[in-house]
């Protein structure tokens, strides 16, 4: 077993050993998984949200438990590129994993800085989070009108040449749309579903419990969600997609994968189990002996409608 089935996939150019990853935001920048589980087992490690300058993040509380899931308003906290680049990613890259950078910026200039930036640096790619407000452009999210999604992708695909990842917010009209409007302006992945915006209240205190009020819910209230939309997104787009959102186990990262996700990446099941990556793949590698399938990449949309 396991060394009879082949788990590699490619994203972009980018060749993976196997389709699990951690989610960004989870895990910081590795080392909190690092006692827990063998990192260079995962298929990419995608790192906390970066920006150009460092972030404080919100004031606590900022994490809230939920029947099936989590709140969270961490607010972007951060330790900036620079510090990322200088003191995290030079252990990472010794793990011989490929290393994903999530970032975000206030207007399109910022993500094409943060873009240029990591050019040649030794990230494998860099994952978009567009769920973030266009300071120049009133504050309303990137992720939520496709024209804006477009125009930003089109910008940061000028100003690098590493694989774009465009992480795409389940909060849209229409996920199709977004997610065609990504691939048009020349994303090289999808990867979906960032956090649901949510809101949860203490009763007895009449008083939120997050101090910024709303925060954004993942979990297995989302999964039910996210594999919908990657379904949806598989049908109207090409580009491979990367399916997140409340995966606790093998089943259920299998359950994205044959909607049409060719990786997973898991994150609030980590707070849980910081070993659970290693525990999802091998379910699979478990599942595909038992069915059979010698090859990953054959499970990839292999939903049977009819
Ligand atoms: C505490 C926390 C911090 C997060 N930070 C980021 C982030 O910096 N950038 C980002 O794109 N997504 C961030 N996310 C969203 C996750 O990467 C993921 O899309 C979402 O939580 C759904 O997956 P899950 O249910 O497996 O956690 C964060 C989620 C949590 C719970």
């Amino acid at each position: 077993m396991g060394g009879t089935v082949d788990l590699s996939v490619d994203i972009g150019g980018m060749r993976l050993r196997n389709p699990v990853m951690t989610a960004s935001g989870t895990c910081g920048y590795g080392e909190e998984l690092a006692p827990y589980m063998d990192l260079r087992r995962l298929g990419a490690i995608v790192v906390k949200g970066l920006s150009l300058k460092p972030r404080p993040g919100n004031p606590p509380p900022r994490m809230t438990e939920v029947p099936s899931g989590l709140i969270n308003s961490i607010g972007l906290q951060n330790i900036g590129v620079e510090a990322f680049v200088r003191d995290k990613l030079p252990s990472l890259m010794d793990l011989g994993v490929p290393v994903i950078a999530n970032i975000f910026g206030e207007d399109v200039e910022e993500y094409c800085l943060l873009a240029r930036r990591l050019d040649g640096s030794g990230v494998a790619a860099i994952e978009l989070n567009i769920s973030c407000p266009n300071v120049k452009k009133g504050g309303m999210e990137f992720g939520r009108i496709p024209e804006e999604a477009h125009d930003l992708v089109r910008e940061v695909r000028r100003a690098t040449g590493l694989p774009i990842i465009t992480k795409l917010s389940p909060n849209v009209r229409d996920i199709k749309e977004m997610a065609m409007a990504v691939e048009e302006a020349g994303t090289d992945a999808i990867s979906l579903i960032n956090t649901i915006p949510a809101m949860a209240i203490d009763v007895e205190r009449r008083r939120p419990r997050l101090s910024s009020i709303i925060g954004g819910l993942s979990g297995p209230a989302i999964r039910p969600i996210a594999v919908r939309m990657v379904w949806e997104a598989y049908q109207a787009v090409k580009v491979p997609i990367i399916g997140v959102g409340g995966i606790m186990g093998a089943s259920d990262a299998l359950e994205f994968v044959i909607a049409g996700a060719c990786a997973v990446q898991i994150g609030t099941a980590t707070f849980i189990d910081p070993a659970v990556c290693e525990k999802v793949l091998k379910g699979i590698e478990e599942y595909m002996d038992r069915h059979g399938i010698r090859r990953f990449v054959d499970l990839i949309g292999s939903l049977e409608v009819s």
